[in-house]
């Protein structure tokens, strides 16, 4: 098909609605809204890398079109705000969840300083915290693990989902069926808990619910990159990082972004795989260190959308006396950021700025983790 020549957003409505009639394939259900706004909302390279991902599964030509739309619409000036619901292609790591010991020092760490906003406690006891439309996008959970107890790998749609359990069985990897109240208090319709590698707490889930009341950010201009490319990312430390990115890629899709190996606080060479299952360069990174250790979790990263929301978030940090990791530095996928002690003892990652991705990404090994900063102060033992 052949976009027709476009200079006006009539012209762009126009493409679009021919682009949408072109889509054949049942299963890729999208639905566009489109609007004019006075504003970017967002940059014109996250807008093309957006709408090309999709077709990476050879499914979804329609975003190619949509992707030479916006192109053009940009370069005319006009400003579009396009959605994309169930177009089927993404998955995300929609939310992480933590077994703590001390939920009272969590729920502190979450709100006042981190800045999420506080949802509630769940029908199974855990603490709910939002960081944008959606029901939950973390949860802590009071129990003496202090790790990591969920990885909430979310489909796109019921019929990637429907698709992803039939390639988990194809795979013969095993996955338990939880109850509707089990999948309630995760925020999604549907959910499986997966035998993974290294008993690492993957769970697979229809989308995330959106919230029943807007979302409002607990400080002013502080909001969070999340949508489509999920909640953030999680380092795990595992005995051999290539056993579970084997997993994930042949069970999930999951790509390769980098790997890497290269020093990191105090390790000559620390050997890490950053996988992608989106636009964010890395959803997912897998750490050998060669046994198993008494925490999976390493750390977990929330990205703001602006930088000056890690600063903001750092001086937090000071003011709360907690203790800085590796102060602000700049790692080598463009995120600026710095990394905290949790009450748990592993650290959480406050950053902004990280590449997003798209076909063109060539994978290559890192010989550095940081161009600049990141200075490490060892974790504080914990009692
Ligand atoms: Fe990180």
């Amino acid at each position: 098909m052949r976009l027709p020549c476009f200079g006006t957003y009539e012209g762009f409505t126009h493409a679009i609605q021919l682009a949408i009639r072109s889509l054949n394939d049942s299963y890729a259900r999208a639905v566009c809204a489109l609007e004019k706004t006075r504003r970017i909302v967002l940059d014109r390279r996250r807008f093309r890398v957006f709408h090309t991902e999709p077709k990476r599964n050879g499914e979804f030509t329609f975003a190619r079109l949509l992707a030479a739309a916006i192109k053009s619409t940009f370069d005319s000036l006009v400003f579009v705000h396009i959605s994309f619901i169930q177009l089927g292609g993404f998955m995300q790591l929609g939310y992480i969840g933590f077994e703590v010991t001390d939920v009272d020092a969590w729920t502190k760490l979450g709100t006042d300083v981190i800045g999420l906003m506080p949802a509630g406690e769940n029908s199974d006891g855990s603490s709910s915290f939002r960081m944008d439309d959606c029901q939950q996008r973390l949860f802590v959970r009071e129990g003496p693990a202090d790790d990591v107890c969920a990885l909430g790998l979310c489909a796109a749609s019921t019929q990637q989902y429907e698709a992803t359990l039939t390639r988990l069985t194809a795979n013969h990897v095993a996955f338990e069926t939880m109850s509707a109240a089990a999948a309630n208090a995760r925020g999604v319709e549907r959910l499986v808990r997966v035998s993974a590698p290294y008993d690492t707490p993957i769970e697979f889930a229809t989308p995330l619910r959106l919230a029943s009341t807007p979302y409002t950010s607990r400080y002013s201009g502080e909001d969070w990159l999340t949508g489509e490319l999920g909640v953030g990312h999680a380092l795990l430390r595992l005995p051999d990082k290539d056993v579970m990115a084997k997993f994930l890629v042949d069970c999930f899709g999951f790509r390769f972004s980098n790997t890497g190996n290269a020093p990191w606080n105090g390790h000559d060479g620390a050997q890490v795989a950053f996988m992608n299952c989106n636009a964010r360069h890395h959803s997912l990174a897998l750490a050998t260190v060669g046994e198993r250790l008494p925490q999976l979790a390493g750390h977990f990263m929330l990205e703001r959308k602006k930088v000056d929301g890690v600063g903001l978030t750092f001086d937090r940090v000071r003011k709360a006396g907690l203790h800085v990791t590796n102060g602000i530095g700049r790692h080598t996928d463009g995120s600026l950021t710095f990394y905290t002690q949790t009450p748990s003892g592993f650290d959480f990652e406050i950053g902004a700025e990280s590449f997003l991705i798209d076909d063109d990404w060539k994978v290559y090994e890192l010989s550095s983790y940081s161009l600049w900063g990141h200075e490490f102060q060892p974790a504080r033992l914990l009692s």
